[in-house]
């Protein structure tokens, strides 16, 4: 497409991020602490227990800091620096005995506090002491201090006197990040560290290769960065838009780099897991280095998403080539664990080539899977000789497994409950609960992703352990992650909107005791969170916070009933005279009966805040005409992938968002009200065809085109009712990257109707993708 037609309201979000990082509070008056009331604790993980005493105590610019020894003086110092880097006061480090100010207190000795992540906190009027056996546990002991110093105005708050006793419910609390599809630098790397930190998060994995790229800097083996590291992005994105030439996307981390992040981790309780994926997700390792592919022909590092055929052999040449990557990558990460991927790596290839057969035979694998278990089993002593543990996807406990080996579950938790039995031990991360690359609300704000929505209900609602897992084997879970696949999210800001606020609520899965999480008061506590993250210039979801919209309209009578929502249900005020809402405007209770035209206003608000900018619906009667993508409803028979995807240029700027179902192009409006229409305007347009389907290639069902180049079809009665509309479709969209298409209406076509819009034929390399109709009368 050559044009991008701006039309949603992401643009800003970049520019928030901008305007927030350069909001940290003025220290000026810091010291001029008011008396106010003490804070609510609003913590995010809830603590194990919380108890409020008597009396109160100031953090203020006035406030000591006060460590014995290096690990307690290095968490005191970490504190300061959170705390100035969210505006608070820059507080000293004295030598004092911390009365009346902040004590940080190593006790070695204390075998009683059971995990070396717990802690204790004590509030009094005297100071704040936190005390914990390891580092680790005073750094979140820290933390918590710092969230309560963050809930008051600038220049000081008043914390309750109080007393928690605090310890991690799971060990394992993890976090995916995807650089093989879209890169992150290493600035953004930390940034996410250091969220994670604020979070009581402790597992980074570190998804470093896969088909698009090769993100890991290997010395023996310099083309995996060099050719695998780059790949040229289908359509407009992959060529220079001056000169038509190819325009690679490309990155890599440099070893430095990664001892670098690695360290920075460590330095907030961090473990990084490096995941090398092998035998599938690799065609950027076999396009680098050919011979460790199982076909002849050539590869290049892919610019499409999905499942690729592409496996890496099993011969002793690439186990050894393997094995040289993981001994210069357990040189790098100094953590437990090695992530060996083993995900979706169908065996067609293996099952057409002779080499492969012949292998299986040479080591007694009876299937594929077989196969791929003996690798699993090598890489597996490899690295348990260098003092290591494998972990990998489910896909792994198909084949035998060695016990000492860890099972990632993602195809939902029945891969961990079935590996927990077999005495594995398992990290949950359901793709249906913990994938962050599914959208979060069904807002047409959101960016690209996958529009089955995981909201922060379901993602707070998921619990790690099975009740049906017997209590011997419980132990085995060891925890959750959240995985954010970035195939659909290419910047940073979008990658920050679609962890957080999603991710506070795995954080508290992973921390708090089961019998105390309760969602009501996790939405109590968010805002004062979504604070801290504006105070820190951490991107977050406005999604969540907005005030929705859903329209009724009789264009007869010239009304229309608006129905204003939440997705989280924080209370919606509202305005009908164009004004900005305050949380004094009136609030929404029932549906609205509104003239024609109106202009609605609306957001959602919590303590007197709104918690997004206010959202403005202009409706008009040739407004009410017009249905985007978004606000269709999916075809009956449309089939399980529907995708909100991108433009494919500029290579620069923003770009046009399409929902679209893949296997099978079409959209419903609902009964749309056809009564006095004469043709219906249809907006399309084009993007690449970029995916790869594996074993689902069969479920793509295109209505057959009856003309060359396939149709426009628009149908009433649904998609198995009777066709409106055949428009033949041309070659290519207009000069502006467009398709308008007018399709007049049978004469007396009348009556409110589900209106289905498809697009016949296969059309690959490319695919039309419905922009907005509109009904136009007579
Ligand atoms: C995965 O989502 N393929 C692990």
């Amino acid at each position: 497409m050559k044009r991008p037609f701006v039309r949603r309201a992401l643009a800003g979000m970049a520019i928030t991020l901008l305007v927030l990082a350069g909001c940290a509070r003025p220290d000026s008056d810091a010291g001029a602490a008011t008396a106010s009331a003490p804070i609510t604790p609003a913590l995010i993980p809830a603590p194990a227990t919380l108890q409020v005493g008597e009396g109160s105590f100031v953090i203020n610019a006035d406030t000591r800091l006060s460590a014995t020894g290096e690990p307690a003086t290095r968490v005191a110092r970490q504190f300061a620096a959170y705390l100035q880097s969210a505006g608070g006061p820059a507080l000293a480090i004295a030598d004092a005995d911390g009365k009346n100010g902040i004590r940080f207190v190593l006790e070695t000795g204390n075998a009683a506090a059971a995990s070396p992540e717990a802690y204790t906190l004590d509030i009094t009027p005297d100071g704040a002491t936190v005390k914990a056996r390891d580092e680790r546990g005073l750094f979140y002991g820290a933390v918590t201090l710092w969230q309560l110093a963050t809930q008051g105005d600038k220049g000081g708050v008043t914390l309750p006197a109080l007393h928690i006793e605090d310890a991690p419910r799971f060990a394992w609390r993890g976090f995916m990040l995807d650089p093989a599809r879209h890169f992150q630098t290493v600035d953004e790397v930390k940034k996410i560290i250091d969220a994670m930190a604020l979070h009581k998060l402790n597992t980074l994995h570190w998804h470093l290769t896969d088909d698009q790229g090769w993100r890991i800097e290997i010395k023996q083996y310099p083309k995996l960065t060099e050719i695998g590291g780059c790949r040229i992005p289908a359509g407009d994105g992959g060529k220079d838009p001056k000169t038509g030439e190819p325009r690679p996307y490309c990155g890599f981390y440099t070893q430095d780099q990664i001892r670098d992040v690695v360290k920075y981790a460590a330095e907030r309780h961090i473990t990084v897991v490096p995941e090398i994926n092998v035998p599938g997700h690799a065609t950027a390792a076999i396009g680098a280095y050919p011979e460790l592919g199982s076909i002849d022909t050539p590869l290049v590092p892919s610019s499409e998403w999905g499942v690729f055929p592409n496996l890496v052999n099993v011969e002793e040449p690439t186990i050894t080539f393997l094995e040289n990557v993981l001994g210069e990558v357990v040189q790098l990460f100094p953590g437990t664990y090695v992530h060996i991927g083993g995900d979706e790596a169908v065996k067609d290839q293996w099952e057409a080539s002779a080499r492969e057969q012949a292998r299986m035979s040479q080591v007694g694998a009876k299937t594929e899977m077989d196969l791929q278990g003996y690798l699993v089993e090598r890489l597996e002593k490899y690295l348990t000789g260098h003092g290591k543990r494998l972990i990998g996807w489910d896909e792994i406990l198909e084949a035998k497994l060695p016990p000492e080996a860890t099972v990632m579950s993602w195809r939902g938790i029945e891969g961990g409950l079935k590996a927990a039995r077999q005495g594995h031990d398992v990290v949950m991360s359901p793709s249906n609960k913990t994938y962050l690359d599914y959208l979060q609300t069904a807002s047409p704000n959101e960016p690209p992703g996958r529009p089955a929505l995981i909201t922060l209900q379901d993602v707070y609602a998921f619990e790690p352990v099975p009740p049906e897992l017997e209590e011997s084997q419980r132990h085995h879970i060891l925890g959750l992650q959240a995985n954010l696949w970035t195939e659909h999210t290419r910047t940073f800001a979008r990658l920050q909107h679609n962890a957080f606020p999603r991710l506070a609520a795995v954080a508290e899965t992973g921390w708090t005791p089961a019998a105390k999480k309760d969602f009501a008061d996790f939405t109590r506590r968010l805002p004062t969170q979504l604070k801290r993250y504006d105070a820190i210039g951490l991107g977050y979801a406005k999604t969540p916070f907005e005030a929705m919209i859903a329209t009724e309209d009789d264009r007869k009578a010239g009304t229309v009933k608006v129905t204003l929502s939440n997705p989280l249900g924080y209370p919606v005020h509202y305005t009908t005279d164009g004004s900005e809402p305050t949380s004094t405007s009136k609030a929404f209770a029932s549906p609205l009966d509104l003239k024609l035209p109106v202009t609605v206003r609306a957001a959602a608000f919590a303590e007197g805040r709104a918690l997004a900018p206010a959202a403005t619906f202009e409706l008009t009667p040739a407004a009410l005409l017009t249905r985007t993508d978004e606000a269709m409803a999916v075809c009956p028979d449309a089939g399980r992938l529907l995708l909100r995807l991108e433009d494919d240029g500029p290579a620069e700027g923003e770009r046009a968002i399409f929902n679209a179902t893949i296997f099978y192009p079409c959209w419903q409006w609902n009964q749309a009200d056809l009564d006095g229409i004469a043709s219906i305007k249809v907006r399309a347009g084009r993007i690449p065809y970029y995916f790869q389907l594996a074993h689902d290639e069969p479920h793509r069902t295109f209505e057959p085109a009856k003309s060359p180049l396939g149709e426009l079809e628009i149908l009433g009665g649904g998609c198995k009712g009777h066709t409106l509309a055949s428009v033949p479709l041309p070659a290519a969209p207009g000069a502006d990257g467009f398709l308008d298409l007018d399709a007049p209406l049978p004469a007396g076509t009348a009556g409110r109707q589900d209106l289905c819009v498809r697009f016949t034929g296969d059309t690959r390399p490319q695919m039309w993708v419905l922009d907005r109709i509109t009904l136009q009368p007579r």
